[in-house]
């Protein structure tokens, strides 16, 4: 998979990459990330890339130039499966999505700045438009980085285990059960005894219910009929 990532601040997106799952998956070539600085695509003497809004008002807006520039530039190189615009009022990132995303193989993210972008960018080129969640960032790059790392711990082969990401929190509308690790004993804080029984289909039951408690607990909103 490709992810090219559009940004006027593309300091904010190198370590996120550079680390752990995120450096490996690059590696050994599951994943290729390349990030692009707009400023250069800026206009006049000072490279500029956003102005006031018509109408008046706070903020400052992305203009249209320097990002058809980019875009074009790189939709001449290759096809993306998605043009990704990172913005409070898109629909809402989760598992689902980031599976969905994980299949394609190019993502084109424009991460947005101040009042946000020209809305005849988003008219015209942006395909899907994705929050993470119910706040406001100062600008997109944070969660362009959030999007990628998910959807890149997807990818086949970036993972150890193959299978660990299916038992992933949310895979199956569940949290994930507790997990332990040695020592079994620590200040007489023991370990549920049926980890340590070998009898797999009983860790496996015990796994589900502890799931299915935790999120009746904590997400009941996530649960289906007949497992509230
Ligand atoms: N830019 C600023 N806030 C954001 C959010 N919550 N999600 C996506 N992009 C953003």
């Amino acid at each position: 998979m490709r992810i090219d990532i559009i940004t006027v601040l593309p300091e904010l997106l190198t370590s996120p990459f550079a680390h752990s799952m995120m450096k490996r998956a690059q590696e050994k070539g599951l994943l290729e990330i390349m990030v692009h600085d707009l400023r250069p695509y800026g206009l006049g003497r000072h490279q500029q890339v956003d102005d006031y809004q018509f109408g008046g008002g706070a903020g400052m807006v992305m203009m249209l130039e320097p990002i058809v520039t980019l875009i074009e530039k790189l939709k001449a190189e290759r096809t993306y499966d998605e043009v990704i615009y990172l913005t409070p009022d898109g629909q809402r990132f989760d598992q689902k999505m980031a599976n969905r995303l994980s299949l394609k193989g190019n993502l084109l993210m424009l991460c947005g700045h101040y009042k946000g972008v020209d809305q005849r960018i988003r008219d015209h080129f942006i395909t899907l438009e994705v929050s993470i969640g119910d706040f406001v960032l100062s600008g997109g790059e944070i969660p362009a980085a959030l999007m990628v790392d998910a959807i890149g711990r997807l990818l086949p082969g970036v993972l150890n285990d193959e299978t660990s990401a299916l038992f992933d929190s949310f895979q199956d509308d569940l949290l994930a059960p507790p997990v332990y690790t040695r020592p079994a004993e620590f200040r007489g804080w023991g370990v549920p005894e049926v980890l340590l029984s070998g009898n797999f289909a009983k860790i496996e039951d015990w796994r589900y219910q502890e799931a299915l408690q935790r999120t009746r607990e904590r997400r009941p909103d996530l649960l289906k009929e007949g497992e509230e």
